[in-house]
Parts: C-alpha cells; structure tokens; sequence
C-alpha cells in the first residue's frame, strides 16, 4: 500500500523533504500544509497553516495520510505531535515535552549536563540581579548571554566585556526584547574552534547519524556581515573517524541515553549544533528538527530510502534499518533578497529558473507564484544545490546553477566550502 504523506511547513528544507520522499518507492501521494507553489511538483499544496492544528488532523482522516512530517520549530514546541499521534496519525517529529529541549536553552543545557554531554560551563538566572554579579564576578572573557526562550536566533550575544553583557541581561531580562524568551538567561563559558551541525533520525530508542554538514551562517564572504538563517551548507563535514565517533557516541548516544533514561519519547531528528574544540566535539545546542540549509544538502546524499527510515521512527523499529550515503559531496548555495536579513526587499522577478542545469536541485523557500512567474516573497529566496563526486565538483555545479538565476538586489555567498574562520568574539 502506498504511503500517503503530509509535510508541515514551506520553507527550503520542507521543499527538500518532499523532494526526497517523493523519490521514495513507498510513497503515495505527497502533500505539504501551507507548502508552496514552487515545490508543487514534488507536494500538492493544503490550505491549512502549520499552527492550525485541527483544519491539519483533519486533513489527514480525510486524505489517508500515513505519515506527517513536521518541519519547523513552532508547531512542534505547541504540540502539533502531540494533538495529530492522539487522533491515531502517524507523526515524524518529537512530542512537546522533547521539543522543550530546542525551546528552552536552560532545560537543554541541564539535560545535557546531566546526561554527560560535553557542553560549554554555564549558570542558568532567573532574575537580573545575581545574574549581573555573575558578570561582575567573571574573569574569563568573553562570556555568551542567551535567552532562554525562542529568539529567532537572535537571543545569543557574545559579550566582550561587562558593559555589553550588563547591556545583553538588561535587553533580555527587563527591557524584555524577546518577550518572555528573556524571563530566564543562561550565562555561558565562551567555547573556540569550528562549528558543524550533525543530524540524526531517532525513534527514542535507536538512531542513525547523518553525514556532518556545515552551515554558513553569516551573510557575507570570509564570515563578514550579521548572522542570518543560514547562507548555504556543505556536507559531509571532513572529520577524523575519532572525533566522528566522539559525536556519534558522546553526543548523540548521550542524548538518546537522556531520552530513555528520562523516559522522554522521541521520534525524529535530533540535530546537533557543535563547536569542534581542540577538547573534542562540544554541543552548542539541540534541535528537534531538521535543520534549514542543512536538510537542502544531506537529503541529497541520502541513498537509501528516507521515507522507510522515517516510518521506521514512527514505529519504533528503526534498529533494524540500515542508512546508506553516495559518496562525494553536496553543496547549497543560499540566494537571499535585497535587505536580508534585516528588512528583505520582496516583489522582484526571479528569472532563469528554466535554465538550470538538471544536474542540480534548486529548492524555493520565500517565493510566490504570480501568473506563472516568480517573485521573490521571503529573505531566503531559493537554496540551490548540487551533489558532485567531490566538494569541489559539487560546488561548481551549485555555483554554476546559482549562475543562470537573477533577480534584483540578489545577495549569495561566493565562499560556501571554504574553510570557515573558528569562532573568535565578533
Ligand atoms: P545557539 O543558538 O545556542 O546555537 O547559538 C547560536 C550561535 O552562537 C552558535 O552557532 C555559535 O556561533 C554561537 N555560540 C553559542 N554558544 C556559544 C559558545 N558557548 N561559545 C561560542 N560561540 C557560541
Ligand atoms: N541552520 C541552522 C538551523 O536550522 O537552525
């Protein structure tokens, strides 16, 4: 019997989802709630929003869905997982009480101390006051204030000094910038070295790592310019089989160790942001998702049959699945609009689509159809991507790609590959 699927979400990572699961010899029908136009051949769009829960377990009963796929963060940390798995629908993506683990950077930080991960030192604050003496205290500079709560990534501030980390408890714990994201801050040792983000498929007993990927997260070349959503991903990561086992053991087996020993149930990605300290792997934090550039260039080397590991999740078997990978590489390229991250500038054309070459994917994050044509509707505009038989060949095809689509003011990062500077206090 085929599987039906419905895939929450719009953004580039969902349009790689139902990219790869559409390829699947189980799959049914794909559909994607809100989806888009741009990824309409590989999912049929459902007028329902990723928040709108019950129009979603509706849609489900009647469409014979066998298997929901959630895509970002929000709909996960309201419980979308719990509401749909307690109408007997299937769900890849973890329950509300997992998902507390990306939601809250202090309930992350205890978990992983209590489970052993290696982790930067911290100390976790509720009210401002002994938070600044902790400031006052500190010796060791710099020092990293997060809130603890959903920040759109922008409740992170590496401080320098102790006037910006007054100013950064101040911001999120009385100006109350981030809403209640900023009731509770954790106070964080300043790790150095190179980021990589791993994820892995987890049926809350068992997992299986996917290949290393790095992000590129700041908007301009040599790691210059503000920190967006991701400017492109790179994968597999070049690592040493120790410090690929150090992860796959230290982190991520801790991690799983956590969930059961905690009795936390868990089914689908864990997605591990890591610092590769001179100490070994260290986790910066958790996610309970796939991770957006990311997903655009590790699906692609995904060989063996994504949606089958996925039902697998669903049903608690996946110690009996075995994930295989092309060799090479994959490569994404983020083309991002006029003024992002800031203020993205929306409406211009996107001309060239019908001249890519059929050797790379491009996958549409902020783009809207008008009469045929697309216009750009979102700061990331397309993640274009490319798998070669090596980094460098996977990199010229995205690049090349990326070469035949324009539209106005168009930012995108000629360095995606190259070597990333180790985190320094910026
Ligand atoms: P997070 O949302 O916690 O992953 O933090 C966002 C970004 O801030 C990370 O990708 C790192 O670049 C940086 N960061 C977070 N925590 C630390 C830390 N303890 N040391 C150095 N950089 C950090
Ligand atoms: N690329 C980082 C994230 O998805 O959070």
């Amino acid at each position: 019997m085929p599987v039906n699927v419905l895939i929450i979400g719009s953004g580039g990572r969902e349009h790689a989802l139902a990219w790869k699961l559409k390829q699947s010899p189980l799959a049914g029908r794909i559909f994607a709630a809100p989806g888009s136009e741009g990824m309409k051949d590989c999912a049929r769009p459902v007028p329902a929003g990723a928040l709108e829960f019950d129009k979603i377990a509706d849609f489900c009963a009647g469409s014979d869905i066998g298997l929901c796929v959630i895509g970002p963060e929000e709909p996960l940390a309201k419980g979308l997982a719990d509401h749909l798995s307690a109408k007997g629908v299937k769900v890849f993506g973890p329950r509300r009480q997992a998902a507390m683990l990306e939601a809250s950077k202090q309930l992350a930080k205890e978990f992983m101390k209590r489970n052993y991960i290696p982790t930067a030192g911290f100390q976790s604050f509720y009210d401002p006051r002994p938070a600044k003496e902790a400031v006052r205290a500190n010796e060791n500079w710099p020092l990293v204030v997060k809130a603890d709560g959903l920040a759109a990534g922008k409740g992170v501030r590496i401080c320098h000094d102790e006037a910006s980390a007054l100013a950064a408890i101040e911001d999120f714990m009385e100006k109350r910038v981030f809403g209640s994201s900023g009731a509770r801050v954790v106070i964080e040792e300043f790790l150095s070295g190179r980021e990589a983000s791993v994820m892995a498929l987890c049926d809350g007993k068992d997992f299986v790592m996917l290949p290393v990927a790095r992000d590129h997260k700041r908007l301009l070349d040599g790691d210059e310019g503000p920190n967006t959503g991701g400017m492109g991903a790179v994968a597999p990561v070049d690592l040493d089989a120790e410090t690929l086992e150090n992860i796959r053991v230290n982190i991520l087996g801790r991690f799983v160790e956590g969930l059961k020993k905690e009795r936390i149930p868990y089914c689908g990605v864990i997605f591990a942001g890591l610092m590769l300290t001179k100490d070994g792997p260290k986790a910066l934090e958790f996610n309970v998702r796939f991770g957006d550039p990311e997903t655009q260039t590790v699906l692609p080397l995904i060989k063996s049959d994504l949606l089958g590991h996925m039902l697998a999740c669903a049903e608690s078997r996946l110690a009996g699945e075995r994930a295989e990978f092309h060799d090479g590489a994959c490569a994404t390229v983020v083309m991002a609009a006029a003024g992002y991250p800031e203020s993205p500038v929306t409406g211009a054309e996107i001309r060239g689509l019908d001249r890519v070459p059929a050797d790379a994917e491009v996958f549409h994050a902020g783009t809207v159809s008008d009469g045929g044509r697309f216009k750009v509707s979102g700061g990331r505009v397309l993640g274009v991507s490319a798998r070669g038989a090596n980094l460098a060949s996977a990199l010229a095809l995205a690049y090349k790609a990326v070469s035949a689509i324009t539209f106005d003011g168009v930012q995108y990062r000629r360095d995606i590959g190259s070597t990333i500077r180790e985190a320094e206090a910026k």
